[in-house]
Parts: structure tokens; C-alpha cells; sequence
């Protein structure tokens, strides 16, 4: 079966499909509410500093163990030493905890979109109005269901290059979107240059360990490291493709996006709540909350908000049918199933999760897990659980097991490594440690015994 696998086209072709599955909700969404919450400028200062050396460090090492072993992240790491197959094991986790929440979040995005359709702009841009949808039982499950299920279908009618093919025109139009809102906020809006102070100034007293640690975990979210998901991309990767140079463009690519999103929503927020900080603390609601009231703003704006919409509901659409894709080779392998068979368990499984996360806005507001409702439970858990541990095992398996030479070799199997220092340095004691010291960290705070 190995042998068939088949492979990336052309020399962007790799990059392209890569960035594509990378850049989801998780720039759009997740990054500017982090960034606004944990101190904006010094958030994107730490975040850069670790997609420099600890995402570069990892997503090499992830993509060349996936060309160097061919096999999938299940199995790669079990091949190479026995010892090592739990992670092949935990990595699949990842993306099983991820999707169903992903979809619930997919949801929102849908129904917002039909908002602007409709015209209903004016009525979401109030304060209230996000927190009372989530409030509500049965539609927000509704939404959640009717995204999950385009997902599943796209992925059992096999479209998914058609799906791809749309959204590499959609990218750049979501991109060319985002710029001309940010320059709308920015010229018009009272306010809003003390946003992009805040975003763009590091504030030092506003550093902990906790800012660290969700930079971490946006950065493994953000581009699908720690999940097996680069090994298995690596597994299709062509030798004549230089797996440093196309680490570099999909990282300038997945930040880049990242970044202006952040510049779309914070200095919003600015302006909206007349520079109280205290807005910015929102979480998961800050982007649902804040770019309507920009759009009711704006003349034409119900019209821009449905594009930009349409465009946010594609990029979600790539990542959750990569990530679905991902979960049903898992069951296949795992469980000797058909791909039918394996498509319907896990859209059972990920219902299942799905709609607990969203009752959890609602039915369920009263039911905590470890202190956070069910879709932040899941988050938490994949993010800054699995993930560092994963992350942890890994470079530990690279760094002193496999050694970080036989990285290098299949990395300067065309050119040389130019950061080949920065690599070993980083995959065999930065790494290490700075995973231990967050993962510590996150499990005390977890467990309410130190709050950081
Ligand atoms: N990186 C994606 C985003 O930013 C989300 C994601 C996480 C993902 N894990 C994945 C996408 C696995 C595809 C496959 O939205």
C-alpha cells in the first residue's frame, strides 16, 4: 500500500496544500482573541519568537520524518523504535477532540453568514447579541450540524480538490478583505490607532507564563503541528522538494494571515468600547462580536460581511474535511473498516462531542469540567495537553533517539540546511525544556492549584 502513495504536484504544489489545511479558524478566530486577551503586543512578540525557532524546529522535523518513513504518524513513530508508538497513538487523538468543536465553531460562522444575507446586520452588531444566540438550545446545534455535515459529504463524495480548487481562489480574496477592513478601522474609526499600539508595542509588565503558554498552543493549532498531520504530509512530499524552504513559506504564510486578523479585530475593539481594556477579554465570542458592529458601520457593509463570510466559511471548510480526512484513515487503519463504514463512525463520534459542545453555551451553561465548559474544555485539552505532550515526545524521540543528523540528512538531501545549528539546538534542549515548563504549567493551573 505504501508504495502507491501518491504525491504533490509541481514545486508549490506541497506549499499550497499544506497552507491551505494550516490557515482555517484557527488565524481567523482563534489568534486575535488570544492576542487581545493576553496583552496583544508582547502575545505577538512571544508568538513570532517561538514560530521562529520552535515551529521551524518542529515542522522540520515533522515533515521530514513523514518522507524519511513514509508512513503516516500512527505508524511512523512505532517504526522507528517500538517504544515510541504511544505518541503515534496520542497524535490521532488530536484531531479526533478538534473536529467536532472546530464544526460547532464552523456553525457560528454559517449562521453569521446568513445574517449578512439577510440583512440582519444591524441586529448583530449589538453587544448582546452573540452571547444570547449561543444561549439559545437548539440552533446553534442546527448550524453545527448542517457544517459538519457538508463536511462529511464532501468527504464521501471524494471533492475535496474541487472544494481546494475554489479556495485557492477565495484565499486571496479573504486576504484582500481583511486588508481593505483594516484600512476602513484604521481611517475612520476614533480610537483605533491605540489598538494597533496595543497589538504591535510589547508590554513587558503584561508578560507571564501564561502568555507563553498560549502562544504555544496557538502555534501548534495554528499550523497543525504536534497532530501528525505534517508527517502524513510529509509521507506524500516529493524528494525534489526542499523541505526548509517550504517550512519557511507556509509559516510566512500561516502568520502573515494570523497577523492581519489580529490587525482586523483589535484595534476594533479599541474603537467600539471607547479604549476599555477590559473588552478585549472576551475569548472565543471577541471576532463574532466585533466585526459586525465594523460592517453596520460601513456603507454597504451587510453586503462585505456576507463576502467576507463566504470566504472565512471556505477556509474553515478546508481544515475541517483535512481534519475529518485525518480521522477517517485513523478509524480505517485502526479498526479495519471501509472508508464508508469509517466516514459514518466518525461523523456518529464527532455529533456526539459537537453537540455537548454547544450545550455547553446553553442547556448545560452550569456544567464545568476542571472550571471550563465543554468547547474550552476541549480546547484546553487538545491545545495545551496532548499537544505539548506530544510535541515533547517528539523532540525527544528526534533529539536523542533518532538523533537530529538523520533530520538533517533528509533535509539536505538537495541543498544545504542553512539553520541546521538553530535546529539541533532547538530540537535537543529549548524545546525540552521550554515544553516541560508549559506543560507543568498548564496541568497546576488545570487543576486550580497555582493560577499563572
Ligand atoms: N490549523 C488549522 C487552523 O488554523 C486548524 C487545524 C488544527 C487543522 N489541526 C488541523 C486543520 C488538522 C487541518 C488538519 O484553523
Amino acid at each position: 500500500m505504501e508504495s502507491k502513495r501518491s504525491s504533490f504536484t509541481g514545486k508549490l504544489g506541497f506549499v499550497l496544500a499544506a497552507a491551505g489545511s494550516a490557515v482555517g479558524l484557527g488565524n481567523i478566530w482563534r489568534f486575535p482573541y488570544l492576542a487581545a486577551k493576553y496583552g496583544g503586543g508582547i502575545f505577538l512578540l512571544v508568538y513570532i519568537a517561538l514560530s521562529v525557532t520552535f515551529g521551524f524546529s518542529l515542522m522540520i522535523a515533522e515533515i521530514a520524518l513523514g518522507r524519511k518513513t513514509k508512513l503516516s504518524a500512527i505508524r511512523a513513530y512505532g517504526s522507528l523504535d517500538k517504544r515510541f508508538s504511544f505518541v503515534g497513538i496520542l497524535c490521532s487523538l488530536v484531531p479526533v477532540i478538534i473536529l467536532p468543536y472546530y464544526s460547532v465553531i464552523g456553525g457560528w460562522v454559517m449562521k453569521y453568514m446568513f445574517g449578512f444575507i439577510t440583512g440582519k446586520t444591524a441586529e448583530m452588531a449589538q453587544d448582546t447579541y452573540f452571547n444570547s444566540y449561543l444561549g439559545i438550545t437548539v440552533e446553534p446545534i442546527l448550524w453545527f450540524l448542517l457544517f459538519i455535515g457538508i463536511t462529511a459529504l464532501i468527504v464521501l463524495l471524494g471533492v475535496e480538490k474541487g472544494v481546494e480548487k475554489i479556495s485557492k481562489i477565495m484565499m486571496p480574496i479573504l486576504i484582500g478583505l481583511i486588508v481593505f477592513i483594516v484600512a476602513y478601522t484604521l481611517i475612520t474609526m476614533d480610537g483605533a490607532w491605540d489598538g494597533v499600539v496595543y497589538y504591535l508595542k510589547p508590554d513587558f509588565s503584561k508578560f507571564s507564563l501564561m502568555t507563553v503558554v498560549a502562544a504555544m498552543g496557538q502555534l501548534f493549532y495554528s499550523m497543525s503541528l504536534a497532530m501528525g498531520i505534517m508527517i502524513t504530509f510529509g509521507s506524500y512530499m516529493k524528494k525534489e522538494i526542499n523541505i526548509e524552504k517550504s517550512v519557511k513559506q507556509i509559516e510566512v504564510f500561516d502568520t502573515g494571515v494570523a497577523f492581519l486578523a489580529g490587525l482586523m479585530i483589535i484595534p476594533a475593539v479599541f474603537a467600539f468600547s471607547g479604549g476599555n481594556e477590559a473588552a478585549l477579554g472576551q475569548g472565543p465570542g471577541l471576532m463574532f462580536v466585533t466585526l459586525p458592529k465594523i460592517f453596520d458601520a460601513m456603507p454597504g457593509g451587510s453586503f462585505i460581511g456576507a463576502a467576507f463570510f463566504v470566504m472565512v466559511l471556505f477556509a474553515a471548510l478546508t481544515s475541517s474535511i483535512s481534519l475529518m480526512e485525518t480521522v477517517v484513515s485513523i478509524f480505517m487503519d485502526k479498526l479495519k473498516i471501509g472508508r464508508k463504514v469509517s466516514i459514518l463512525v466518525v461523523l456518529g463520534g464527532s455529533l456526539l462531542l459537537g453537540v455537548v459542545s454547544s450545550l455547553g453555551y446553553s442547556a448545560w451553561a452550569d456544567v464545568k469540567v476542571l472550571g471550563m465548559q465543554f468547547l474550552d474544555f476541549f480546547d484546553f485539552f487538545s491545545n495545551s495537553l496532548l499537544m505539548p505532550i506530544v510535541a515533547l515526545a517528539t523532540v525527544i524521540f528526534v533529539g536523542f533517539i533518532l538523533k537530529p543528523k538523520a533530520i538533517i540528512e533528509e533535509v539536505e538531501l538537495l541543498e544545504p540546511f542553512k539553520f541546521k545549528k538553530l535546529f539541533t539546538a532547538v530540537i535537543r534542549f529549548v524545546a525540552p525544556v521550554c515544553i516541560l515548563i508549559i506543560l507543568v504549567s498548564s496541568i497546576l493551573t488545570a487543576f486550580g492549584i497555582v493560577s499563572i
